[in-house]
């Protein structure tokens, strides 16, 4: 399997904080906001990784990371030339994915706890694609999943009145097909091609399964949950936390 982060955007809700700079350079806990993404990836042992990042911020990005030696895999670069959205920004990765299976994590979401779990299930999931929830107090700012006992039966984008608390975090696992589906979505009301939309193609072909995710998480794209992010990571000086999903088990 193949890493995937998308570290593009304008960063416009910490302004002035990214005014000169990318959101995912920021610090959270000891090190660069990126650095997690490229150590979640590795934890799972995903080895050869693909960030996405704007023009503006490409050169300070490849500074702070290098060739990936550092956290032990190689690193690919690709420049996102317009903010398009999330769907738009992984149609750029596809001849790097050639053919092999994803995980694809946005570069400001931030996890107590290893995705690596999650990644072993995806690995026996002969097809489709994998999500991860996490219950929230506040839906309404992320995608929110509907839930029977066992499916995800829609995900809305940012709903007013969410159908649960439920949000569909920044991991996702996907085969191949992904790009194809990409290519057959229009742009949202907001004008984005929403990751969303591509997940509920998924659904609508009975292809998505999900995992509640373990322990802490936040995304860290606004002040408060910058903060939140900050405090997860600080508690264990950025290293990231191994558990059991058998019995949760650290
Ligand atoms: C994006 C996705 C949303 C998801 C969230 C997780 O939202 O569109 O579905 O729940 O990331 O961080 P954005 O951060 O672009 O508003």
């Amino acid at each position: 399997m193949k890493g995937i982060i998308l570290a593009g955007g304008m960063g416009t809700r910490l302004f002035p904080l990214t005014k000169a700079t990318n959101k995912h350079l920021l610090p959270v806990g000891l090190e660069p906001m990126i650095h997690h993404p490229i150590k979640q990836l590795v934890s799972a042992g995903i080895r050869d990784i693909l960030v996405v990042t704007s023009t503006d911020h490409m050169g300070d990005v490849v500074r702070c990371l290098g060739s990936g030696a550092e956290f032990g895999c190689t690193l690919t670069y690709k420049v996102q030339e317009s903010a398009s959205g999330i769907a738009d920004a992984l149609a750029l990765a596809e001849g790097f994915a050639g053919g092999s299976p994803i995980c694809v994590l946005l570069g400001d979401n931030i996890f107590e706890y290893s995705i690596a779990p999650y990644a072993l299930r995806f690995r026996k999931q002969t097809g489709g694609a994998r999500v991860l929830l996490k219950e929230v107090g506040d839906p309404s700012r992320y995608g929110v999943a509907a839930l029977d006992e066992k499916h995800v039966l829609e995900i809305e984008e940012k709903p007013a009145q969410p159908k649960s608390s439920f949000a569909v975090v920044g991991c996702y696992f996907y085969h191949c097909d992904v790009f194809d589906k990409i290519r057959t979505i229009a742009p949202s009301g907001r004008g984005e091609f929403e990751i969303t939309t591509v997940n509920n193609l998924y659904i609508a072909d009975g292809k998505l399964q999900f995992d509640i995710c373990h322990g802490r998480w936040t995304d860290a794209g606004q002040f408060e949950s910058l903060q939140e992010a900050n405090s997860i990571l600080f508690q264990n000086r950025n290293e990231i936390l191994r558990w059991n999903p058998d019995d949760g088990t650290t």
